[in-house]
């Protein structure tokens, strides 16, 4: 499912984040930058050391923010390490930490002249965030970004399973007019 939203497409899929051909992928990290399991794992093994390397030298991100290194071996240019909040109740501010971790990973592929970007559901697997939540947060975040960064051709969310693409789609077409929606 697309929708166009003046020159930019926003894009829902289903598949691995670390097989897309986009200027930049984000990767669900953690503060530490230390890598782990899931979206983090997958993209440190497909993107061999030299991701790991720089990250060891940035030392860290706090949550809610976003750095980018180098993608290694991967097709990307970059990849940004988006640090989305573990949940716990929904009122310990994880929503505005999980709309910074995403608005700052959309502006650090703008800083680095990335067109074209792939994400991940941030925060849903090892952080507990209920899916259906994040999607709006996370699908919020994109919309209000495309609004003011037209240079962006493309926000892709790439989705592990197909009941996560079904919650991002119904989420989807609650925030956008219908007519710019394309199924695919
Ligand atoms: N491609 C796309 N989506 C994926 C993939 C993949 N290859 N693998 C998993 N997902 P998670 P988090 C989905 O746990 O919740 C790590 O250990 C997955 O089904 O990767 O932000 C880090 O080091 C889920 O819906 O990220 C951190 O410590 C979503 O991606 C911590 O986990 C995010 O799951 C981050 O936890």
């Amino acid at each position: 499912m697309k929708i166009s939203l003046g020159f930019s497409t926003l894009e829902l899929s289903v598949g691995d984040i670390t097989e897309q051909e986009v200027d930049a992928i984000v990767n669900a990290a953690n503060a530490q930058l230390s890598g782990g399991g899931g979206v983090d794992g997958a993209i440190h093994r497909a993107g061999g050391p030299a991701i790991m390397n720089e990250c060891r030298k940035i030392g860290g991100c706090p949550t809610g923010q976003a750095v980018a290194t180098t993608a290694g071996a991967l097709e990307a240019k970059h990849v940004i390490h988006a640090v989305g909040p573990v949940y716990k109740d929904g009122k310990q501010g994880e929503a505005e930490l999980l709309t910074g971790a995403y608005t700052r990973a959309f502006e650090l592929a703008v800083e680095l002249g990335d067109r074209t970007i792939a994400t991940p559901s941030l925060s849903t697997g090892a952080h507990g965030y209920p899916v259906q939540d994040a999607a709006r947060v996370a699908l919020g975040a994109a919309v209000d970004f495309l609004a003011t960064n037209p240079g962006i051709k493309l926000i892709r969310f790439v989705l592990s399973s197909p009941e996560a693409y079904s919650t991002y789609s119904g989420v989807l077409q609650e925030l956008a007019p219908t007519q710019r929606i394309q199924s695919t």
